[in-house]
């Protein structure tokens, strides 16, 4: 058992961590959350509090309904909590507007998702220059860190696919490149493997920890798969709308190291993407029995390849 259980918290008892003295980036003091639904309210957080330190990796895990989403979407200022406070890097988020929760949004705040959300008739590239724009940043430097947030997640050569174009690994690196853009104080994810095989699986997990590790990005991860948990530092268990505990992980699995044991295996992008090269070169403005041959003059030849006439 790697995981080391380091406080189970009682109610609402904030873990803290003496060794790490990074500036408190998220901090819930007491979140309630209390959705009504005609006559009857759900009361979908009782009672949290956590902090979440500058460079932390947390993973949330819980069962369906415990919370996880609900406190995501706080912390993500999606939504805003029914009672108590939530800081992000040290200001009152609790009660903004809808418009001032928008801009920390867009300025601080990078999103990934289970489904991807990516635009689908919209390029890999224009996807992740979208935060920019809104964020009124110039033509030129929104190409240019869009080129490098895609270079960073590995897709060089794929910035001009669509969406249906790419594998969901692929997907996946779009959405986590467009996360990256703004350069955010923290990246959200909510189930982000949840739609990808075991590989593809260690392949995002392992963007994940370098953008942890190499350059001290802080993230917080929610996922029910216990072996997803094991990538991060930390564990924070919800149970019923409360933290159950909150543990961190000594010796974290390394991505990079599984996916070198890994046989290269065939199920990789690069079978599909040359399929994909096949279909973009065909020219749908030439008759479909005219692309790949060109018929000889007399009826005794056979057709030869286009380019291979003498
Ligand atoms: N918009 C909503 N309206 C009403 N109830 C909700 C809403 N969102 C979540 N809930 C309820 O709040 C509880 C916690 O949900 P959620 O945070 O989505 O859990 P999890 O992500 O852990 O599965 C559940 O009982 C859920 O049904
Ligand atoms: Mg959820």
């Amino acid at each position: 058992m790697q995981a080391r259980e380091m406080q189970t918290t009682k109610a609402d008892a904030p873990l803290i961590s003496p060794a790490n003295e990074a500036p408190v980036v998220i901090s819930l003091d007491h979140i309630h959350k209390t959705y009504v639904m005609g006559d009857v309210e759900v009361h979908a957080l009782r009672g949290v509090s956590l902090q979440i330190k500058q460079g932390e990796f947390v993973a949330i895990m819980g069962t369906s309904g415990s919370g996880k989403s609900t406190t995501m979407n706080i912390i993500g200022c999606l939504d805003r909590p029914t009672k108590g406070h939530y800081f992000l890097d040290c200001q009152d988020l609790s009660q903004l507007s809808k418009d001032q929760r928008a801009d920390i949004r867009n300025k601080k705040l990078g999103f990934v998702f289970q489904g991807f959300n990516l635009l689908s008739r919209t390029s890999a590239l224009e996807n992740v220059e979208l935060p920019m724009l809104y964020a009124g940043v110039s033509g030129p430097e929104r190409h240019r860190r869009s080129m490098a947030a895609l270079a960073a997640v590995g897709l060089v050569g794929r910035e001009n696919n669509h969406p249906n174009q790419l594998s969901g690994g692929q997907q996946q690196r779009v959405a986590i490149a467009r996360a990256l853009v703004n350069q955010p104080a923290l990246i959200l994810a909510d189930e982000p493997t949840g739609n990808l095989d075991s590989r593809t699986s260690i392949e995002v997990m392992e963007i994940f920890q370098k953008l942890n590790r190499e350059q001290g990005m802080t993230l917080v991860l929610v996922t029910h798969e216990p072996d997803i948990a094991e990538y991060a530092d930390r564990v924070v268990v919800f149970k019923d709308g409360k933290i159950k505990s909150d543990y961190r992980i000594e010796s974290p699995r390394s991505a990079s190291e599984e996916l070198k044991q890994l046989p290269a295996v065939d199920l990789d992008d690069d079978d599909d993407d040359e399929d994909l090269e096949i279909i973009a070169a065909v020219d749908h403005t030439v008759p479909e029995r005219d692309r790949f041959v060109r018929m000889p003059k007399s009826g005794t030849q056979a057709p030869k390849p286009v380019g291979q006439e003498s």
